[in-house]
């Protein structure tokens, strides 16, 4: 990705998810305040009958799920997925814990923010937290990315670290880290919606897009 993108004030977000929600939960509670200038339009999801779904319906926001094993292959599944996405006019797509990679017609369409529990490049995949923790690490964290087409690849936006205490397990830490992970969202897609965003190569800035600087 090279291009420098700038997105609108008062951003428009759909936000896909797969599992619990509670990053969805915290854009949704972070755009109830209008001066946060972004907002969910839509949560799109790849399975039924989860929280993240529940928590859309609760707050009022469209929801649309497409399950890959309703179709007859990955790029049908690809088009219709980003044909749902494309009819809320996003300024951003969020993946907050959406567990598939995307495809093209996501890809190629929007911006895509993903957030990963551990600090990129050390510890992609689906089970970041897992493989720090038996990795020994005594820091580990949260990441905030662009997607693209690799596994947690894409160019960092955000990062903030998290210390692996004593007897930590998977979910005592990965709860401490959602902690981080929840705020360090909420911050940086606000900051991206209010003061718009440019990538270069594998840099991204949000805001000063006059001066340089790296944000
Ligand atoms: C987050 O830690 C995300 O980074 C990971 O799965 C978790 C999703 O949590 N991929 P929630 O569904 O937002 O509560």
């Amino acid at each position: 990705m090279s291009l420098g993108v700038r997105v609108s004030k008062a951003g428009r977000l759909v936000v896909l998810v797969s599992g619990s929600g509670t990053n969805l939960q915290a854009l949704l509670d972070a755009s109830a305040d209008p001066s946060y200038g972004a907002r969910v339009v839509a949560v799109g999801a790849d399975r039924d009958g989860i929280e993240g779904l529940a928590r859309a319906s609760r707050a009022g926001v469209p929801t649309f799920v497409h399950k890959l094993r309703d179709y007859p292959s990955r790029d049908a599944w690809d088009a219709a997925l980003a044909a749902d996405i494309a009819a809320h006019k996003p300024d951003l797509v969020i993946s907050a814990g959406f567990m598939k990679i995307l495809g093209a017609p996501t890809l190629d369409a929007f911006p895509v923010v993903n957030t990963h529990p551990a600090l990129l490049p050390a510890f992609p995949g689906a089970h970041g937290v897992r493989d720090a923790l038996a990795y020994g690490v005594k820091v580990t964290g949260c990441t905030v990315m662009l997607a693209d087409a690799g596994v947690d690849t894409g160019p960092i936006i955000a990062q903030e670290t998290v210390p692996v205490l004593p007897g930590d397990d998977e979910a005592r830490l990965h709860e401490r880290i959602k902690t981080v992970e929840r705020r360090l969202l909420v911050d940086t897609v606000g900051r991206m919606a209010r003061e718009g965003w440019t990538v270069s190569g594998r840099i991204v800035r949000i805001g000063n897009h006059l001066g340089g600087g790296n944000s």
